[in-house]
């Protein structure tokens, strides 16, 4: 794994510092967009949100004409039940007993925060409540591994142990990943693996962990927008994301508020 270390961006902590700016304003960004979040309301309406709360603070989602052929058209992903992540805001309107992720970048003096909740719309389904505890609880369990001399591989294989234990499942396909200048870098953390493998982490390395569950499968497919990625069987999928920089003091949350 020489090759893929030394591909990796360690930060300084000054740059670290700028990273954590980052997050806390794509965690207001998100905070903006959660407490819309209501039935009635469009997807649209939620991604305008953060546009607008984005640009009167000169910053931008890094997710806007991300990739190719196909580039993401918006600023936030907007998942909606059987959606498990990258769903395109539109015309679609929340109703009561959804649940809704909701993903977002800020890209701030040149660094990126990136960072994504779940949360039910009104009243939902006692298995959607557990869905989203226990997506939330996988993140939690991730984040106390981030510290020097642990394995990427002990953080995906924890957390799918835990997730797996609960009855659900942790797709093989998306991932986890570094973070920094760019929205993706090195390492790519799986929600899987084998202790003791993958990268060891160092104080310095800035990933996004964001576990991705799923109710009865842990296979996907791409709808025909070439971006919303669903669950196989169309069951319920929940995702949370928070960008950490490991660090010799512990692992520090750079997308809190
Ligand atoms: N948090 C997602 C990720 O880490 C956001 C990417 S959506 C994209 O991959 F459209 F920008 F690709
Ligand atoms: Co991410």
């Amino acid at each position: 794994m020489i090759g893929l270390e030394r591909a990796i961006n360690i930060k300084s902590p000054a740059e670290i510092a700028i990273m954590r700016e980052a997050g806390r304003i794509n965690a207001q960004t998100l905070e903006a967009v959660k407490a819309a979040i209501a039935p009635g309301v469009t997807t649209g309406e939620l991604n305008e949100i953060a546009e607008t709360f984005q640009s009167k603070l000169s910053v931008y989602s890094p997710f806007k004409n991300y990739g190719g052929p196909y580039p993401y058209p918006a600023s936030i992903c907007t998942s909606i039940n059987e959606e498990l992540v990258h769903g395109i805001p539109g015309k679609r309107k929340l109703k009561e007993g959804d649940i809704i992720s909701v993903d977002c970048g800020t890209v701030y003096q040149g660094f990126v925060g990136d960072s994504a909740f779940t949360v039910g719309v009104g009243e939902i389904t006692p298995e959607a409540q557990k869905l989203i505890a226990v997506t939330r609880h996988a993140l939690e369990i991730a984040i106390r591994l981030m510290v020097p001399g642990n394995y990427s591989g002990d953080i995906g294989a924890a957390v799918e142990a835990y997730v797996e234990g609960q009855g659900f499942y942790c797709t093989h396909v998306y991932t986890g990943h570094g973070v920094g200048r760019n929205m993706h870098e090195e390492p790519q953390v799986p929600n899987y693996g084998k202790p003791g493998t993958g990268v060891r982490l160092r104080a310095g390395m800035t990933i996004a962990i964001e576990p991705m569950v799923l109710v009865g499968t842990r296979h996907t497919r791409v709808l025909n927008d070439e971006w919303t990625v669903i669950s196989r069987d169309r069951s319920l999928c929940a995702h949370q994301e928070h960008s950490i920089a490991v660090t010799d003091e512990g692992p520090l949350v750079l997308t809190d508020l």
